[in-house]
C-alpha cells in the first residue's frame, strides 16, 4: 500500500521505521504533474531500492518574481496514479507553510557554477533549488536521490552541493526522456500552443546536431553554437536565452572542446522557456 503524507514528523517517523528494518530508501524529488520522465527515475529508483519515495512539492523559493508559480501546472490524482502504478512507496506531499513555516531564514547559496547558464536569467532559482533539496534530504534521508539529466545545471548543482557539504546520499544521473520528435519531456510542454508545440522541435534538433558535432571530432566551441544556432533562429516563434558549451564539471565557459563538455540549450516560445541539453559523453 502506498502511503501519502503531508507533514515532517510523519515522513520522518515512516522512514526511520523502514531505515530499523533494513529497507534501503531511494528519493525522488519532483514538483508534480508527472510525465515520462518522472516516471523513469521512480522507475529506477523502485528498482534500485527497497523504499522509494517521491515528492511532490511546487517549491515557491525557486520561482522569480516573474516566473510561473501561480500558474504552474498540477494534478495531485494523476501523479498519484503514476506513482501506485510504477510501485512508490510513499509520497511527501507538504503544503507551503509545512515547508516554509514563519520565520523561515536559512538557504544554501552555491557560487560558481550558479551563475551562468539558466542561473543568469533565474539569479535566485538555485538557491531555492539548492534550500528545498537539502531540506528534503534531511526529511526523506535517502541512500540514492534520483535526478533527471534534462535539468544539467540542476544536477550538477545537487552533486555539487552534496561534495561540499558533505551530505551522505548518493546521487544519480538519469537520461532525458524525450517525446517522438525529440522535445524533451517536460511539465511545462502544457504552456505551448499547438503552433509553439511544433515549432519547438527546434530545440531537439538544435541539441542533436550539436551532439553529432561533437561526436564527429569538432573542437570549436564557435562553431557548433553557430550550427545549433542557425537552426533555432530559423524557426519565427523560437527566440534563444541561450546556447552554450560548457566545461561538464565546473560548467565555466570554454573555447576549444575537451573532455567531457555540456552542450545546453533554453529556448522561448511565447512566454514558455525550454531546455535541452547534451553531455559529450552521455553522463553529466
Ligand atoms: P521537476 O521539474 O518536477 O523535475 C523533477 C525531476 O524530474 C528532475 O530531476 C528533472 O530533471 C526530472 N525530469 C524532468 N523532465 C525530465 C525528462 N524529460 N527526462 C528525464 N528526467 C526529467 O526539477 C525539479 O522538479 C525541482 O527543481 C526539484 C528538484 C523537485 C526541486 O524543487
Amino acid at each position: 500500500m502506498m502511503l501519502i503524507i503531508n507533514t515532517i514528523k510523519d515522513t520522518r517517523n515512516q522512514i526511520k521505521a523502514w531505515k530499523k528494518s533494513g529497507y534501503t530508501v531511494g528519493f525522488v524529488p519532483t514538483m508534480g504533474f508527472l510525465h515520462e520522465g518522472h516516471r523513469s527515475l521512480i522507475e529506477y529508483s523502485v528498482a534500485e531500492n527497497d523504499k522509494t519515495v517521491v515528492s511532490i512539492f511546487v517549491n515557491p523559493i525557486q520561482f522569480g518574481p516573474n516566473e510561473d508559480l501561480e500558474k504552474y501546472p498540477r494534478d495531485f490524482e494523476a501523479d498519484r496514479a503514476m506513482c501506485q502504478e510504477v510501485g512508490a512507496d510513499l509520497i511527501f506531499f507538504p503544503e507551503v507553510k509545512e515547508m516554509y513555516p514563519e520565520g523561515f531564514y536559512t538557504y544554501v547559496d552555491m557560487e560558481s557554477l550558479t551563475k551562468g547558464l539558466c542561473g543568469a536569467s533565474r539569479p535566485i532559482h538555485f538557491r531555492g533549488v539548492c534550500t528545498v533539496v537539502n531540506k528534503l534530504f534531511n526529511i526523506t534521508v535517502p541512500d540514492k536521490a534520483y535526478f533527471g539529466q534534462k535539468d544539467a545545471q540542476q544536477l550538477a548543482v545537487i552533486k555539487r552541493m552534496v561534495r561540499d557539504l558533505s551530505m551522505d546520499v548518493e546521487v544519480i544521473g538519469c537520461p532525458i526522456v524525450r517525446e517522438s520528435d525529440g522535445l524533451a519531456k517536460s511539465s511545462r510542454n502544457s504552456y505551448l500552443s499547438p503552433e509553439e508545440r511544433k515549432a519547438a522541435q527546434v530545440v531537439s534538433r538544435a541539441i542533436f546536431e550539436g551532439e553529432r558535432l561533437v561526436k564527429s571530432g569538432e573542437i570549436c566551441v564557435e562553431k557548433v553554437t553557430q550550427a545549433m544556432e542557425a537552426i533555432v533562429q530559423a524557426e519565427p516563434l523560437a527566440r534563444i536565452d541561450y546556447i552554450e558549451i560548457v566545461d561538464c564539471d565546473t560548467l565555466s565557459q570554454i573555447d576549444e572542446i575537451k573532455g567531457n563538455v555540456l552542450g545546453a540549450a533554453a529556448v522561448y516560445f511565447g512566454k514558455t522557456r525550454l531546455i535541452h541539453n547534451f553531455a559529450a559523453t552521455g553522463r553529466i
